[in-house]
């Protein structure tokens, strides 16, 4: 029988003593684009920091490849890209392939002098990312975009086959989202990826993801994209009562 790559049973987690999520069951197989959404504050960040094993989970289980977060025997194989991805600290000097680089290091083999491959797994996640013609430049000189495919590229590297993202589209113009989309479903078909997306874009994950979770303290919707509710049943997954006639919810919510 086929491992799912993240099996999650009835998670709750709390921060500072108060339930942020909870209930969560969630299971995704290799090869899903897996896309959350869900207003501010609603816990979706706070799931993925679960899943990375940084939060504890108050009650449930988290398996990735059946084994707990952070398990030495998974250790490499999930790739993490932050909210906090595209405003990289501007005064940090170290360029594209540098940063690249760092997601070929790892506990195991920080002290190793040798190459071992690191670098062709460098120049490969910066030709997939389209990276080539600014390797060499500071990070502080880059586009958003291009900051964003710089820290994807980090990911790439560390050769995980399960990659969370979060908000990583935020803060870049729609060219650049577009090929980034582009790029993260390449990633799904030719690579053989499975990557658990967050973000606030509707429309966006709406063209991307196979499957759509909607999390609100708890899943309040999980199945194909195309059944996706629209904004009137949203609201009414969400309990929300309409305040004007004429109100709308805002696609980005
Ligand atoms: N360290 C913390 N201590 C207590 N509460 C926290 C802490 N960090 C976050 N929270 C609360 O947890 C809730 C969920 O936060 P989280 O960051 O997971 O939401 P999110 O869905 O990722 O939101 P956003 O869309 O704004 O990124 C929020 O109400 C937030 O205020
Ligand atoms: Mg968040």
């Amino acid at each position: 029988m086929e491992i799912p790559i993240l099996d999650v049973c009835d998670l709750s987690v709390a921060r500072s003593g108060k339930i942020i999520i909870k209930d969560i069951c969630l299971t995704i197989n290799e090869g899903e684009f897996v896309g959350i959404v869900g207003p501010n504050g609603s816990g979706k960040s706070t799931l993925l920091l679960a899943l990375l094993g940084v939060l504890k989970a108050r009650t449930g289980t988290i398996e990735i490849y059946g084994n707990p977060p952070m398990s030495r025997k998974i250790q490499g194989m999930v790739g993490w890209v932050s909210q906090a991805a595209a405003n990289l600290p501007k005064d940090i000097r170290i360029t594209v392939r540098e940063l690249v680089r760092l997601g070929t290091i790892n506990s195991g083999n920080m002290f190793d002098l040798a190459d071992n491959g690191r670098s062709e797994r460098v120049d490969r996640a910066i030709k997939m990312t389209g990276l080539e013609n600014v390797e060499n430049i500071d990070i502080s000189s880059l586009s958003g975009g291009q900051r964003q495919r710089t820290v994807i590229a980090r990911a790439l590297a560390t050769e995980a086959d399960f990659i969370l993202l979060d908000e990583p589209l935020v803060g870049i113009d729609r060219d650049s989202r577009n090929s980034l989309l582009k790029l993260l479903d390449r990633l799904c078909h030719e690579e053989g990826k499975t990557i658990l997306m967050v973000s606030h874009d509707l429309a966006a994950m709406r063209q991307t993801a196979h499957r759509m979770v909607f999390l609100e303290e708890t899943i309040r919707f999980d199945g194909p994209t195309r059944n996706f509710p629209d904004l009137e049943r949203l609201a009414d997954l969400r309990g929300i009562e309409p305040v004007h006639d004429d109100v709308h919810m805002h696609e980005a919510n």
